[in-house]
């Protein structure tokens, strides 16, 4: 893992370089796709719970009584950036099941590309949790910085953020507005184009995720 910037972290492993050129490319299609977006998740997930609470717990193995440690069960709750976020759900719970889920809706105004938000429903207790919020695409940092400040408000402590493509744009935004929540980032790309894409990117993650264009 690398990090260019303090609290961003960058995955540079052969396994998700190799999945995320899948997931770039024009010609995979909707169910390749939404299956990457997964296995991407479930890989970068495995890292950045590094740092998560575990309890012991007593065990009774067939031999003897000894004490373990486990993650405890209702500690983490995953937050999808509606829509394309939904796409990195499964990704999480493949590896922590027992995670509550959260929505955030936000779209970006394509003409100003401000970020409106427009739906937010929270599981109860969500401020003494660990809180993955999770959207693909990290671009002009305008949709994750107000997502922050959304769950900030409603009293969540601990978020981690985690996109599959960044872009320093995007990245830098977050780490100015927001300097106390650590970034995951699969892979930082190069820039925006004048409408507000990652290049080289992988276009529109919502509209390939599900099929509406
Ligand atoms: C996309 C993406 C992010 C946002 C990133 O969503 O899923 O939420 O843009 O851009 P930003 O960093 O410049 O804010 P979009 O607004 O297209 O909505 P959708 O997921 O419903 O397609
Ligand atoms: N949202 C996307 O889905 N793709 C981009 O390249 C930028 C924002």
């Amino acid at each position: 893992m690398m990090k260019q910037y303090d609290n961003v972290f960058i995955f540079d492993h052969p396994l998700i370089r190799h999945k995320v050129s899948i997931l770039r490319d024009k010609n995979t299609g909707m169910k390749e796709f939404r299956e990457l977006i997964e296995e991407i998740t479930t890989l970068m997930t495995y890292e950045s719970m590094r740092d998560v609470e575990t309890v012991p717990v007593t065990v009774q193995t067939p031999l003897e009584e000894t004490t373990q440690y486990r993650i405890p069960e209702q500690s983490v709750v995953i937050v999808p950036i509606l829509r394309a976020g939904l796409g990195m759900v499964n990704g999480i719970h493949t590896l922590f099941p027992t995670a509550k889920v959260g929505h955030i809706g936000m779209y970006r105004d394509e003409e100003t590309l401000e970020p409106h938000e427009y739906y937010c429903k929270l599981p109860d207790g969500i401020e003494d949790k660990t809180v993955f919020l999770v959207d693909p695409m990290l671009a002009t940092g305008g949709s994750a910085c107000d997502a922050l400040t959304a769950l900030k408000a409603r009293g969540c402590k601990k978020i981690k953020l985690m996109s599959i493509i960044g872009v320093p744009e995007g990245v830098e935004k977050v780490a100015r507005m927001h300097p106390d929540i650590p970034v995951y980032v699969s892979t930082l790309d190069r820039c925006l184009n004048e409408n507000g894409y990652i290049l080289p990117g992988l276009g529109d993650a919502g509209d390939r995720l599900f099929g509406t264009k």
